[in-house]
């Protein structure tokens, strides 16, 4: 595989470590990553599923692609996925893309759950993130994607711990790009909109119909990975996929938006 087959332009790519892979974004970054070139390592808690993209993805690309099972709300699924990390001589790519939504009140939501909910949505991402980036630095490359939500930017209160988490970790990747500058490490924050995947048919997430959103408020998982790979090398970490997510964004927290967008304080 040559450099320009890849969205960093890398001669000899190396390997790409993607939590929350069994469905939706997280597949969709394995598969497109996988296509162009990178081994990769599949992270989540439905082996079946892993297996089968893995198999699918083996079989197409040629990669290695291995499977990673592990609850990333549990500390020592994630210090297991660190050991696997410690053994990885070229991890280019961590994409911490794991999560999950509950539709319910604060109140009402089992107290254990919000903490499920820091741990995937943060915990995790910190500390693969801390295990990750020496190896980075090492090598002087690496790429460091987040998924957040547009929900970090919208502050949506209905929501309070998935918004709070999801600003989280878009807050903490605006903070890790000012440590890792000079490092050749790049790290975004991806914010997406609705996107078409299973994180709306999920037991905790019943209720809610995707019906009364507009349909040009949903982008397919496809776009929005392709969108942000090509951003990965852009000046803003937060990422934005999608010209409506913006439009939304702009009308509910116009102040905000253009603060985050021009991110001038980086
Ligand atoms: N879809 C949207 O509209 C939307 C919008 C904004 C942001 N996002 C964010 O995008 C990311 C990907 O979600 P998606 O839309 O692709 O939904 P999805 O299809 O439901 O995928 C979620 C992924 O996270 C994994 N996951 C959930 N809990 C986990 C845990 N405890 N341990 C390990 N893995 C876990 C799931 O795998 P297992 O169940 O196999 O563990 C699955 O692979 C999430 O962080 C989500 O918050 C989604």
């Amino acid at each position: 595989m040559n450099a320009e087959n890849n969205f960093m332009g890398w001669e000899n790519p190396g390997s790409a470590l993607i939590t929350g892979s069994s469905s939706g974004i997280g597949a969709e970054f394995a598969r497109q990553l996988a296509q162009q070139g990178f081994n990769l390592i599949l992270v989540a808690r439905r082996k079946e599923k892993l297996d089968a993209l893995s198999k699918t993805l083996q079989e197409k690309y040629s990669n290695d692609v291995e499977v990673l099972v592990a609850d990333l709300s549990n500390i020592s699924d994630n210090k297991q996925v660190i050991s696997r990390i410690n053994e990885i001589e070229n991890l280019d790519i961590l994409i911490n893309n794991a999560g999950f939504g509950i539709l319910d009140n604060f109140l009402q939501i089992e107290r254990m759950k919000h903490v499920e909910m820091i741990n995937v949505h943060f915990t995790s991402p910190v500390m693969l993130c801390h295990a990750t980036i020496p190896g980075m630095v090492r090598r002087k490359r690496g790429v460091i994607i987040n998924t957040s939500s547009i929900f970090a930017i919208n502050k949506d209160s209905s929501l309070i711990m998935y918004t709070t988490t999801k600003s989280a970790v878009a807050i903490f990747s605006e903070l890790l790009k000012v440590k890792v500058k000079g490092t050749g490490i790049f790290v975004q924050a991806l914010c997406p909109g609705f996107t078409y995947t299973e994180f709306h048919d999920t037991d905790a997430m019943s209720g809610f119909q995707r019906s009364l959103y507009k349909a040009e408020q949903w982008m397919k998982a496809e776009e929005v990975v392709s969108l942000s790979l090509d951003a990965v090398k852009s000046k803003s970490v937060i990422f934005i996929p999608g010209e409506i997510n913006l439009v939304e964004g702009k009308n509910l927290r116009k102040k905000k938006l253009k603060k985050y967008l021009n991110c001038e304080w980086l």
